[in-house]
């Protein structure tokens, strides 16, 4: 049995903490190599790096946990892989293959196994797999040089104060535009929230929520998470949208409410003018898992969720019990949905 680093693993919050090996892949004369896993944590690039001068730079998130009988497992890498080469050739990036993807998550999960928190404390292991053009451009085009990385680091819940309902804003800012890169999971759109995400802390919200900027009627998502709505009469919906993020999450929690809770879903444009009629509000991410929200505030109209300012909802409670079950091994997941990592 491999030892457990000696962590506070009940009380880490999501940040970032330096683990023991990385893998790190290079892309050079219209190949990838066959990549390491290495001790070395810098990155050594060109000033004039296509990443550094044009953001030209995407990235996944997903995470391993240990199951009760002592297994680490990843949920679903399989999307993520998949998610990251359509971010890839969106940015007109090589893609690294979807089942290259899937083993070198793997080994490097392996590789730092001592990371992986124990069942039942609270914490994941958060995986990162990122990517970005590494030789020189200057006039605008995309790089000829990559590097595929992938970097782990413990986690415990994304919002202080853990599953405590969260209070959000309508933001004026938006997220992303109509054809845009809504859909993937660029840097450029984490990069453009830095300011809206300052200026609601600096308010005294969580997170915003944004609107779709064609008409800022319609609800979109947060600047790291899916919404999920419950009716008064127990439905699940979700906005369907083609500029936000297809999270993995949220996909997996409709088929969840579907065929494990029996509930209905809609997928479908939510108004924000509906908003004050559901029952229950949750974000939902790898990072935020479902974080239940009490109150949005629309430009000082508070929308406040029956479900209230202490504990999540009971449906929402109820989702969050089957989809962590289903990660942490208690509950018999669907085919395909858990990887065992040997
Ligand atoms: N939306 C945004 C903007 C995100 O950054 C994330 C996180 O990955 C999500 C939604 C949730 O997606 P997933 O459930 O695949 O982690
Ligand atoms: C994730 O949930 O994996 C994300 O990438 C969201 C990010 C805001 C941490």
């Amino acid at each position: 049995m491999m030892e457990k680093k000696n962590l506070d693993w009940a009380n880490l919050g999501f940040g970032y903490m330096k683990t023991d090996k990385r893998f790190v892949a290079n892309y050079k004369d219209g190949a990838w190599d066959e990549g390491v896993i290495t001790e070395d944590d810098k990155v050594v690039i060109s000033e004039c790096a296509g990443v550094l001068q044009y953001a030209q730079t995407c990235f996944e998130g997903l995470k391993a946990y240990t199951t009760e009988d002592g297994h680490i497992v990843m949920f679903r890498p399989d999307m993520n892989a998949k998610r990251m080469a359509d971010s890839a050739r969106r940015l007109e990036m090589p893609v690294f293959p979807e089942d290259k993807f899937i083993e070198a998550v793997a080994k490097v999960v392996k590789a730092n196994e001592a990371w992986v928190p124990p069942f039942g404390s609270g914490a994941t292991l958060y995986v990162r797999p990122y990517m970005f053009g590494s030789n020189p451009v200057i006039g605008v085009k995309p790089a000829d040089e990559y590097q595929f990385r992938i970097l782990v680091t413990p986690v415990g819940p994304y919002f202080k104060g853990g599953a405590k309902p969260l209070t959000i804003k309508v933001s004026d800012f938006d997220r992303a535009a109509p054809n845009g890169t809504g859909h993937i999971k660029a840097g450029l759109n984490y990069a453009m929230s830095l300011h809206p995400i300052v200026t609601a802390h600096n308010e005294g919200y969580a997170e915003n929520m944004y609107l779709d900027s064609a008409t800022r009627t319609k609800v979109e998502e947060t600047g790291g998470a899916n919404f999920i709505f419950i009716t008064k009469d127990g439905k699940l919906v979700t906005p369907k949208s083609d500029t936000i993020l297809p999270s993995i999450t949220r996909r997996s929690l409709c088929y969840v409410a579907k065929e494990y809770l029996g509930m209905e879903v809609e997928e479908r444009e939510v108004f924000l003018s509906e908003v004050k009629d559901f029952a229950e509000c949750g974000l939902c991410g790898t990072a935020a898992v479902i974080s239940p929200v009490g109150k949005i505030v629309d430009h000082g109209e508070e929308i406040c969720f029956p479900s209230g300012m202490e504990k999540m909802g009971p449906t929402i409670q109820k989702l969050y019990d089957t989809l962590t079950g289903i990660q942490m091994g208690k509950i018999e997941a669907p085919e395909g949905w858990i990887y065992t990592v040997e």
